[in-house]
């Protein structure tokens, strides 16, 4: 795999991640709205889950100009997966949540090998590249860490997050359960704190 063949399977693969958080996020602030009832506390962690994947596939786009093919297979992809996954969420929320938090696994082990091919000197063009200025800000990445080894690192810390986040609320009562990462008061305290907790990137 060389630079441009691993940004190009990021930009895809996070223009289908940012999809099942917004369309999760929609289906329960309608279902709200239609049930004239409280969603618990879950719309804003879905709607945060599907900001943090465009952040991730803006911070790529960065580092890339995608051609008319891949821009193609993005608008397909979109198409088929939100049409899909609207009408799994619709069926079963807990068996797609559970689905989501392996997809996220399945993210984590791409970004994992991509690190160890940085760290074993197969990408030298990342070597000396600084992170993109939005992914600085965005992570609030400190000074002398701002390299690609630590915005793989940071981006990896998030999949993992929404990995966890996922598989908690795959295991949770989708209609009367609150969500225990909200940020408002029905949060449990420990797991609104480990969600929370600033990173501790060290990658340069
Ligand atoms: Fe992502
Ligand atoms: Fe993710």
């Amino acid at each position: 795999m060389t630079e441009e063949k691993w940004i190009t399977r990021f930009v895809f693969l996070e223009s289908v991640a940012g999809v099942p958080g917004m369309v999760a996020g929609m289906l329960r602030h309608l279902k709200s709205i239609r049930r004239m009832r409280r969603d618990n506390g879950w719309i804003e962690t879905l709607l945060e889950e599907a900001y943090n994947e465009r952040m991730h596939l803006l911070t790529f786009l960065k580092l890339a100009e995608p051609g008319p093919t891949m821009r193609f297979m993005v608008l397909g992809a979109q198409w088929v997966f939100f049409s899909g996954f609207s009408l799994a969420y619709l069926i079963s929320p807990q068996i797609c949540h559970r689905f989501v938090g392996y997809l996220e696994e399945e993210a984590v082990i791409t970004y994992s090998k991509a690190i160890i091919d940085l760290e074993n000197g197969y990408l030298p063009g990342w070597e000396g590249l600084q992170a993109p200025e939005m992914a600085i800000k965005y992570w609030q990445m400190p000074e002398g860490q701002r390299c690609m080894h630590s915005l793989l690192l940071y981006v990896r810390a998030d999949e993992a997050k929404h990995r966890d986040v996922n598989h908690a609320l795959g295991n949770l009562d989708q209609n009367t359960d609150p969500n225990p990462f909200a940020a408002g008061p029905e949060g449990n305290l420990i797991e609104k704190k480990q969600l929370l907790e600033p990173y501790h990137i060290i990658g340069c």
